[in-house]
């Protein structure tokens, strides 16, 4: 693969998941399962066939599992190989061996800026991409992975990408919403974000989607940014500050794990895409379509 002008990512995985309890009082969000895998799997495998060679995961206090997701596991591998289970020692070891991935704790959750801020080291003055570990993208069919697109963006624009959709006007409450102008198709220059504002003073409804690509001045700003929006350090209140950034509307499907009704579609949706679950999971779906009709 031809080296990448953006060669990190930082994932933040420290949040609390407060819309996500009880579930997790006692287990990272990050880690629910889609189908067979982690959710922070999906956003490992993004970055990677990004072209990222480096991944810092901003984890937290509860938040272990995903170190030892991503960590050898001799036991198990040891139970593999007696059991002659060779494909399943093979993506076993692939998960241990993904990429150079990193941990740093965010001791306390002050927001997704102040967990971005602890990347700073870390990313030495180059830019980087920001996936958040809460969401998966699925790119539309013959098209590269949402950090792809975002990459290819920067490299023609040389300034920060913030990935955007339209959203349902009921949602627009939930989002950092951009104003801007249309440069080509899909492509906008921003003038403005706002942090979760009220339909009727949303300057658009394009809303920014958890994928972002961000050049280093981006940590000057969020030392200056007060607590905002539920008192903590908001990334999009630092990105107001940034000299003009893009907002792309990537070609793909975008899932919030962190919201339960966003997990269960992802489950579903994703499962229907597998062969070996496809055709059963299909007729059963049609049964409860039944059902509602008889109720
Ligand atoms: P959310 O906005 O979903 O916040 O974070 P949250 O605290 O995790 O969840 P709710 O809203 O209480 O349910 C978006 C991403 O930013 C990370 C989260 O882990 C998630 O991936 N995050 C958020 C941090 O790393 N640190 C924080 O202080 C806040």
């Amino acid at each position: 693969m031809r080296k990448s002008s953006v060669r990190k990512a930082i994932i933040p995985a420290a949040g609390m998941g407060t819309r996500f309890l009880p579930i997790t009082r006692a287990q990272p969000k990050e880690m629910l399962p889609v189908v067979d895998k982690p959710v922070i799997q999906y956003v490992v495998e993004e970055a990677i066939s990004s072209g990222i060679e480096d991944i810092l995961i901003i984890t937290g206090r509860g938040k272990r599992a995903i170190e030892d997701h991503f960590d050898i596991s001799c036991e198990l591998e040891r139970k593999l190989k007696q059991n002659k289970d060779s494909r399943q020692f093979d993506e076993d070891r692939q998960i241990s061996s993904m990429a150079d991935i990193h941990y740093i704790r965010q001791k306390e959750q002050l927001g997704l800026g102040n967990a971005i801020l602890h990347a700073e080291k870390h990313c030495d003055d180059e830019p980087f991409a920001v996936l958040l570990g809460d969401t998966i993208t699925i790119p539309f069919k013959g098209e590269k992975s949402c950090t792809n697109q975002m990459i290819d963006s920067y490299n023609k624009y040389h300034s920060s990408i913030i990935a955007v959709e339209m959203v349902a006007r009921k949602k627009i409450k939930d989002y950092g919403i951009i104003d801007g102008n249309e440069l080509e198709d899909g492509i906008y220059s921003i003038k403005d974000i706002i942090e979760k504002p009220k339909p009727e003073n949303a300057p658009s409804n394009l809303g920014a989607i958890g994928r972002y690509v961000l050049t280093p001045d981006i940590f000057d700003l969020l030392k200056d940014t007060k607590p905002g929006h539920g008192d903590e350090i908001q990334l999009t209140d630092a990105l107001r500050k940034l000299n003009r950034p893009i907002g792309l509307v990537t070609k793909c499907r975008r899932y919030d794990i962190g919201d339960k009704l966003g997990w269960m579609k992802s489950s579903i949706e994703l499962c229907l895409e597998r062969e070996e679950f496809a055709e059963e999971l299909r007729a059963f779906l049609n049964t409860l379509n039944c059902s509602e009709k008889m109720a």
